[in-house]
């Protein structure tokens, strides 16, 4: 890394750091302080508070390490066969976890989607767009995961019901550190780390990421990740 851009990395970083342990340090000093003053309630609130910006310190942590891993030169992945629709299945189940208010609905193309590619690396990136699609849509609105086969590539797209992405701030969505301006980015925690990860794993798999906003029913915003097709077993196949 060139060393200016290593200064950026830092400060950047340091300030994303410093500023949950601010809120963390402040709201245990409140309680400690105020601990007979305030009610039940108030007391919860705080700590829920407390709770939220230490995930949000693992979060950055988790994601800084990612970073590091993909700046390091000289890492070999070894890619293996996997069943994409399998890694799908697995990375919703985890994003409904945390993502309760969302509906998720999925369309699955054929029983094994093989790709040649390296599990951990698919399931980090479709947790993150996951995560992005139910961050950037409202609650009680559908998540749609579709997988399938395009020229000589597998695909999986993920589109939500949210305000999509303004065109300006497209080509810059998938920078580090770059969080597009706007309410939704105000009213949501990020680092901007997210989509920066998900589109180098991509890279290393000879894979890539696609954005569509609007996505192609006229609204919302779609990613899709594009892995090099091995080998499609479908139904048909199968019943036969
Ligand atoms: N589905 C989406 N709908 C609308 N805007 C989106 C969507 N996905 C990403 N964006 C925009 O792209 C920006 C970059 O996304 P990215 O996932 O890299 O960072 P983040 O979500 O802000 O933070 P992090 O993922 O590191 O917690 C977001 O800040 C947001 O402005
Ligand atoms: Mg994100």
């Amino acid at each position: 890394m060139k060393k200016d851009l290593q200064n950026e990395f830092l400060s950047t970083i340091t300030h994303e750091i410093r500023t949950p342990l601010t809120s963390i340090k402040g709201f245990s000093q409140t309680l400690q302080d105020n601990w007979d003053k305030i009610n039940d309630e108030q007391k919860k609130k705080f700590i829920k508070i407390i709770e939220e910006q230490s995930e949000r310190l693992i979060k950055l942590i988790e994601n800084v390490l990612n970073v590091a891993k993909i700046d390091s030169d000289g890492e070999n992945i070894v890619l293996k066969k996997v069943n994409l629709n399998q890694v799908v299945k697995k990375a919703i189940e985890l994003t409904k976890i945390n993502h309760k208010g969302h509906f998720f609905e999925t369309n699955f193309t054929g029983r094994e989607l093989l790709t040649l590619a390296d599990t951990d690396f698919c399931e980090q990136i479709l947790l993150n767009i996951l995560e992005n699609a139910c961050k950037y849509s409202p609650k009680n609105s559908t998540v749609k995961i579709s997988t399938g086969t395009k020229e000589n590539n597998v695909f999986v797209e993920i589109a939500d019901q949210g305000e999509g992405i303004e065109k300006k701030q497209l080509p810059k969505i998938f920078d580090k550190f770059y969080r597009a301006d706007n309410y939704l980015t105000s009213k949501t925690q990020g680092s901007g780390l997210g989509l920066y990860i998900a589109q180098n794993l991509a890279q290393k798999m000879n894979g890539k990421i696609e954005v569509k906003s609007p996505a192609e029913n006229g609204t919302g915003t779609s990613f899709a990740l594009y892995l090099p097709l091995f080998e499609i077993e479908d139904f048909t196949r199968r019943d036969m």
